[in-house]
Formats: C-alpha cells, structure tokens, sequence
C-alpha cells in the first residue's frame, strides 16, 4: 500500500515523462513513446522491483544483446517466447475470409535459398524420413495463383537448421514456384520436434520459469505473390503431443495437418525410389488474402 504522497510522487514522474515527448514532430513516434513509458511505469508500479532486481532486468537484456549475431537472433526468442510475435501477427494478419492463417516466421529464415523445380527435394541431404509435400495457391476467391513464391524451410530429424551447424550448409531449405494451376508438390523431410535455443539468456528464463523450450514438429512457409498479402506460416502434425505446449505459441487448429504415413516399400506417386524406406504424405492448400488487407513487415524475397 502507498501513501497519497508516494503516489502523487510516482504520477508526477510518468507525467513529465510523458511531457518530455510533447515536441515529437512525428506523430506516430510520438504515441508509441507515450504508451511506451505509461506501461514501462505501469509494470513498475505495479511489480514494485528493488534497485537489485531492476538492474537484474537490465543485465538479462544486456545478455540477450551480446548472444545476438548473425546466425543467433536471441531478440526474436524472446519476444517469440513472450508471445509478443505471435499478437504482431494476429494485429498484422486480420482474419479474411477463408485466407490461411499467419504464425511466426522464427529466427531460421535466411534469404537467398535455393531454387527447387516442381517436385523436387529440398533436403539437400538433411536428416530425416522423406515427406512429400503437395497443394495449391489460390486467392479468396478461389482462383489459382500461378506463379506464386513458396520458401520453405525446417530442422533436420536431429532438431538443427542449417544455419545452425558451423560448416555453411545449406539443407532443409529452398524456394519453389506454383505452377500454372497454383498447384505444388516438392519433396521435404518429416517435422520433428525441435527446442529452441536454450543455452542463452531466454533458455535461462525459461528453465527459471519452469517452461519447456521445446516447439511442436512444423514446416515453415513463406508464400508471396504479386496483389496478395504475403503469408508467412507453418504447418503441424497433427497427433504431435507438443501441440498444445509450443514455446512460441505459434500453433493454430487450422494450420495443424495430417501427415499420412506411408509404410516401407509404399511406392510413391512420381515413382521417386526411396529404397524401400517409410515416407509421410502431407497437403496444403493455401489461400492468400488481398494485398490490401495489410500483412506483416518481412522484407520480401530477392529474385
Ligand atoms: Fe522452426
């Protein structure tokens, strides 16, 4: 409990803060300022932190600050675990008609993947039980997106992006085209599940908050095409038991798919030879929403 003093005092300080930002030319700025130190104060007031524990706020950000390089992108851990990516996405990704459902891009998306031609394999030799990946490209109103920019990436079956070895691989990654109907069909490797980094400061807190770093089995998509929102998703297995504890809240029903297992020997339907070996069999049938409808703020793939 406070005193009237001590809280005329604490308002006092937010208001002059707040005045601080009364000269912002940019409007935009301005308001993002504003509500930025009401709820920094706000959390203060309420959480009420000793000088030990501010400064042990600071030392954690600090420490997510020196994990960050190219390759390791402990900022958008954080805010992935925090669920702060997943509410920008439904903020940036309004519900349209039936467009397919938007989740978080991660931190494993890198440009300038290589290109794969229809039906082709982006393994590239990662680990893992061969999946073949088939669906469409359409608009809302149903028509084919011919044409349309398919990036596609995922972990190997020990739980690792390329990114993430130390020899400049490239595997489990590429980008495809829809054909003339929207249609697509490439070869992957079955999701497996995977955890987050966790030998940083986010593994810290979340190892301090008794949360699993672990993430659901996925496929991640990245779909653009001229006139239509880009989407930037995955897809599920479903019967994962990781579904409803994913550490990045990025699972949503709709995007959550039957991954059909094929027993040893099952041929598949372009005769590809998989040396008697199982195999899964997934579809995905994407519809994008208009451009104009808004979308999230990812640099669009180079050509
Ligand atoms: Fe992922």
């Amino acid at each position: 409990m406070t005193t009237s003093e001590q809280q005329a005092r604490e308002e006092e300080l937010v208001a002059r803060v707040l005045a601080s930002f009364d000269g912002t030319a940019d409007q935009r700025l301005r308001a993002i300022m504003r509500s930025l130190v009401t709820h920094l104060h706000g959390f203060l007031r309420d959480v009420r932190p000793t000088e030990a524990e501010w400064r042990a706020g600071i030392d954690f950000l600090t420490a997510v600050g020196h994990m960050t390089d190219e390759r390791r992108q402990e900022f958008i851990l954080l805010s992935d675990t925090l669920g702060a990516s997943m509410q920008t996405i439904a903020i940036n990704n309004e519900a349209y008609a039936d467009a397919t459902e938007a989740t978080v891009v991660g931190p494993f998306f890198t440009e300038d993947s290589p290109h794969v031609a229809p039906g082709g394999d982006i393994a590239g030799g990662a680990s893992g039980e061969p999946c073949l990946v088939e669906g469409t490209v359409r608009d809302t109103s149903g028509a084919p997106v011919p044409g349309a920019r398919l990036e596609v990436w995922e972990a190997d079956a020990d739980g690792f992006y390329d990114v993430q070895y130390d020899d400049d691989r490239t595997a489990a990654r590429a980008h495809l085209f829809s054909d003339d109907d929207g249609g697509f069909r490439f070869w992957a490797v079955t999701p497996t599940p995977y955890p987050i980094p966790h030998d940083g400061p986010v593994g810290r807190m979340l190892a301090a908050t008794g949360r699993s770093p672990m993430r659901a089995s996925h496929l991640h998509f990245l779909v653009s095409a001229a006139g239509l929102r880009t989407l930037v998703t995955h897809i599920f297995v479903r019967g994962d038991e990781l579904l409803a504890t994913d550490s990045v809240f990025g699972v949503k029903e709709s995007l959550v798919k039957d991954f059909a297992r094929q027993p040893p020997g099952t041929p598949p339907p372009d005769g590809r030879d998989l040396a008697g070996a199982s195999w899964s069999r997934v579809r995905f049938d994407i519809v994008l929403a208009p451009a104009r409808t808004g979308g999230p703020h990812v640099p669009p793939p180079r050509e």
